[in-house]
């Protein structure tokens, strides 16, 4: 089983004055493929919190995977993607590529979230939009196949053809 962390990234959300639903359908859809969520936040678009929370889970290994919703967007407080940048060791430009592939066929706007996905030691991060339908729909499209990414960062697959 993998551990997974969600970090909301919302000024009104962390204030109490909105309720994190996004964050609750990434829970609910994570906990629905077998992950177990061990960590779970509500921060103000800062990108200095943002990239320390991620920084810590994955530095103290904590989670195999950091899921993050919202401040994917052009408002000038949304900065998830640059904090994700500031820890990022390596880039997966390949899961916010087919995140968007998929969006794209739902609403053209999917090409104004600016997600994108990292590894930090052993920890995939990946930058979910803010909005429950946008979770929803990109999540739902890329879950089926992260397993396979886990097990192969923890060294537990390596060899993906097959015989
Ligand atoms: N992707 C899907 N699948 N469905 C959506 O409704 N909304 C888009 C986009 N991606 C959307 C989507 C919109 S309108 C925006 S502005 C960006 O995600 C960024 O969203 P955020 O600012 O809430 O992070």
């Amino acid at each position: 089983m993998f551990q997974a962390a969600i970090i909301t990234a919302s000024d009104k959300g962390a204030q109490g004055q909105r309720e994190d639903v996004s964050g609750q359908v990434i829970r609910e859809i994570l906990e629905a493929n077998g992950y177990e969520i061990v960590h779970q936040v509500i921060l103000p678009d800062d990108r200095t919190l943002l990239a320390d929370e991620m920084r810590a889970i994955c530095d103290k290994g904590k989670a195999d995977l950091i899921l993050t919703t919202g401040g994917t967007g052009f408002s000038p407080r949304d900065w998830t993607p640059e904090a994700t940048l500031d820890v990022a060791e390596r880039l997966v430009p390949g899961i916010p590529e087919a995140m968007r592939y998929a969006s794209l066929q739902i609403t053209k706007r999917a090409m104004l979230s600016r997600a994108v996905a990292g590894i930090r030691k052993q920890t995939l991060i990946i930058n979910l939009p803010g909005s429950p339908k946008a979770v929803r729909e990109n999540l739902e499209y890329v879950i089926t196949e992260l397993a396979h990414g886990l097990e192969i960062l923890r060294g537990e697959a390596g060899e993906c053809a097959r015989k």
